[in-house]
């Protein structure tokens, strides 16, 4: 009997979403710029959980019923009214992060962590864990969908080109027979591993860049730095 390789498919936007099939795959959420670059650096940095959700009302109201949380996120990029700490990697040192649970709104990220429904598991992929996450991919041998949460339902490059070096390490171990899969290798390819110079040229770098956060972006864009697997556990992210 010929054994087959799992598939890997890339959705390149959460308006996409209904035409790929979540159930019994591991669906990898994808948000560089910045929500899961954020996510998997607290974790990292000790953070206890992350916990994802809708809205900002949603987030103070939680916030209020677990100690030693902290309320966080934005909307278009800014740090939202009412919450304590924005959406940026850099404010979750562990000097401040470790023991906490950090409540977390974002305008795509949290909101593409929300349609996935009945995946056999749901992890967070950013340039900061892309090692660790091909090797946890690899080593599952199930089905992959690849889920970019692009801007507002737009397709971005930065989560198309992250989805292009997973794709690149994971090829031959996986059946891919997926036009946003070879789009995205293409892109990956284009870029020549310089992921920052190329990301420069995005519509995201360029809203950031306008409230100065090119450190912010340069951090999401180095590969590695926090070689974690978090996964939504019920209604919390961990590691
Ligand atoms: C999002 O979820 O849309 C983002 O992470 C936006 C951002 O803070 O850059």
């Amino acid at each position: 009997m010929v054994n087959e390789k799992p598939k890997l498919e890339v959705c390149l936007s959460p308006a996409l979403l209904h035409l790929y099939h979540t159930r019994d795959t591991v669906t990898v959420i994808i948000d560089v710029f910045r929500a899961t670059s954020t996510i998997v650096a607290a974790l990292d940095n000790g953070a206890k959980c992350v916990i994802p959700v809708a809205s900002v009302a949603e987030c103070i109201a939680l916030g209020a019923t677990i100690p030693n949380s902290i309320t966080a996120g934005e909307r278009d990029g800014k740090i939202a009214e009412g919450l304590q700490h924005g959406n940026s990697p850099s404010e979750y040192p562990t000097a401040f992060i470790k023991g906490k649970t950090l409540i977390l709104t974002t305008t795509n990220g949290t909101r593409l962590l929300h349609m996935v429904k009945d995946a056999s598991a749901i992890v967070i992929g950013s340039f900061l864990n892309l090692d660790a996450l091909c090797a946890y991919l690899l080593s599952k041998g199930k089905n992959v969908l690849l889920g970019c949460a692009s801007w507002k339902d737009k397709f971005n490059l930065e989560d198309t080109l992250f989805a292009g070096a997973v794709i690149h390490q994971l090829s031959g171990s996986f059946e891919m027979n997926c036009d946003s899969a070879r789009a995205a290798v293409h892109l990956y390819h284009q870029s020549g591993g310089n992921y920052l110079e190329f990301l420069k040229d995005s519509s995201h770098y360029k809203r950031l860049s306008a409230y100065n956060l090119q450190e912010d972006m340069a951090y999401c864009a180095t590969p590695n730095l926090h070689p974690v697997v978090p996964y939504l556990r019920g209604t919390e992210i961990v590691i």
